[in-house]
């Protein structure tokens, strides 16, 4: 059984168009948690590192939305062109990608630099 030593859940909750809150789906979330999924096996981390598909986070205004533990970050706003950011800054390198952060999040206070993620 694979060790994952990080997972992101990116939410694809599909709504109603009209909905108010809107939906991460309707905003791209499939196409970010595919291209997620596509980078990780490129770069050969998908033993290490998973991506899954979640349901809604309950930040549906700030979709597409993804959390990443085990630091429990959270992103909003994330579009297929930030993945590879995520992917390189945070997931590879530790670091969080400051601009797509969320607000409130008080759980993680300063600490924006987390261990880097063991190659093999
Ligand atoms: S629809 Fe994505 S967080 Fe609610």
């Amino acid at each position: 059984m694979p060790t994952f030593q990080r997972h992101l859940f990116v939410c694809t909750n599909e709504r109603a168009a009209d909905h108010p809150r809107g939906s991460c789906k309707l905003r791209g979330g499939v196409e970010v948690r595919d291209r997620l999924k596509s980078l990780l096996t490129a770069r050969g981390l998908s033993q290490t590192v998973r991506a899954n598909t979640a349901g809604c986070l309950d930040q549906c205004e700030q979709g597409v939305t993804i959390v990443v533990y085990p630091e429990q970050v959270w992103y909003g706003h994330v579009t297929v062109e930030d993945v590879e950011e995520i992917i390189e800054q945070h997931v590879i390198g530790g670091k969080v990608v400051e601009r797509l952060l969320l607000p409130e999040q008080p759980h993680l206070g300063d600490r924006r630099a987390f261990p880097t993620l063991e190659l093999k």
